[in-house]
């Protein structure tokens, strides 16, 4: 298939790189691709980045079927760019499709349509410290259609957006919450997929933390709420006795790309790692007996994020002093060193583009 190219010729200001946050600005272009029965996944171009025109009763906004993914371009000292492990990002994705119904996408295809976008879209790609291009492909379902069925058309398309720290803290500790009245995703339903419902319905809970003046939930299962699971926005590590814990896949946490590579590092540095059940009454335990050494989270848009507190019905736990741990400070370093260039790609995690 040839991607069509329409460029625009108004070319947006690009922002002061000291000023950007997450997700409010957008490039000048974007790409696009449809699906349906008959052509399958067909027209991929390059066009002005702009607005959908969809009708009311469009299936996504009501039933929310749709998928995401989250990467980052980095720009290298010496001004290329990078794309670190762009192909587990849509292997994910074509697993969300078939979670959700979605017809699946060629994956090689899929990523020649990012290089092309990226290529088109160089001066997007920030340098200041601690800055990169988010990268967002989508699917969502287009069909004007009230019934509940999956979709038999669709959109694809991919933004890109200039970042800087997720959350506000930046590389500093936050603080999350333990809810034990909400839960984020139950056994055999949608929590190891990047859909939409996901993060829909870690909303309520999110501000009761915010209320409380925590940055962020932390979910236990939703079948015992007893067992720890995920950040919804990040995987969750423990430094405990000096070994790496991480709660396992259990089929309702986010199988994170940044997790897997937290977990490949430890490895290569000796340092013991195991993926298990946790409970929370044994991080309680644990924290107790001076045990809990570090708390960190891990995912694409927070990189790595020092945890500094835990608090659990009314008992609030104070993690390294509320301080950076070392191991926090080290996982960072050594992925964001790979992802901008600086150190050895010993993995061949990273793709260089143009
Ligand atoms: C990511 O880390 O890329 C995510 O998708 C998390 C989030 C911003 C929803």
């Amino acid at each position: 298939m040839t991607i069509r190219i329409k460029t625009t010729d108004q070319l947006k200001d690009l922002p002061d790189e000291s000023e950007l946050t997450f997700g409010t600005l957008f490039s000048d272009h974007m790409f696009n691709m449809d699906y349906d029965q008959e052509k399958g996944w067909h027209d991929p171009r390059i066009e002005p980045y702009g607005h959908f025109a969809l009708d009311p009763s469009t299936m996504v906004l009501h039933y929310g079927q749709s998928i995401f993914e989250g990467l980052k371009a980095f720009k290298t000292p010496s001004g290329g760019i990078n794309l670190f492990r762009p192909t587990e990002n849509f292997k994910r994705f074509n697993r969300s499709a078939h979670k959700l119904c979605i017809p699946e996408i060629d994956e090689d295809f899929a990523l020649e349509a990012l290089v092309e976008l990226l290529k088109l879209e160089k001066r997007w790609v920030p340098s200041a410290p601690g800055t990169s291009l988010y990268i967002r492909p989508t699917i969502i379902a287009t069909d004007p259609f009230l019934g509940v069925r999956a979709s038999h058309t669709y959109r694809f398309f991919i933004i890109l957006c200039p970042v800087g720290a997720y959350y506000k803290e930046g590389f500093n500790p936050v603080k999350i919450w333990v809810t034990d009245k909400y839960v984020r995703a139950v056994r055999g339903g949608m929590g190891e997929v990047k859909t939409a419902g996901n993060y829909a319905a870690s909303l309520y809970a999110g501000e009761e933390a915010s209320r409380q003046g925590y940055t962020q939930v932390l979910w236990l299962d939703g079948v015992d709420l007893k067992f720890v699971e995920e950040v919804g926005s990040m995987n969750i590590f423990f430094v405990i006795n000096n070994e790496l814990v991480t709660p396992s896949l259990s089929g309702s946490i986010l199988s994170g790309i940044t997790r897997d590579t937290v977990i490949r590092l430890a490895k290569k540095w000796g340092m013991p790692v195991t993926e298990r059940r946790i409970s929370i009454d044994e991080l309680i335990d644990t924290y107790e007996a001076g045990n809990l050494q570090e708390v960190f989270g891990s995912g694409t848009a927070a990189v790595i994020s020092p945890v500094g507190e835990i608090k659990y019905r009314d008992k609030q736990m104070l993690v390294g002093n509320g301080k950076v741990g070392p191991w926090a400070k080290k996982f960072f370093d050594a992925i964001t060193d790979i992802q901008y260039g600086k150190a050895e790609d010993f993995e061949n995690w990273v793709m260089t583009v143009g």
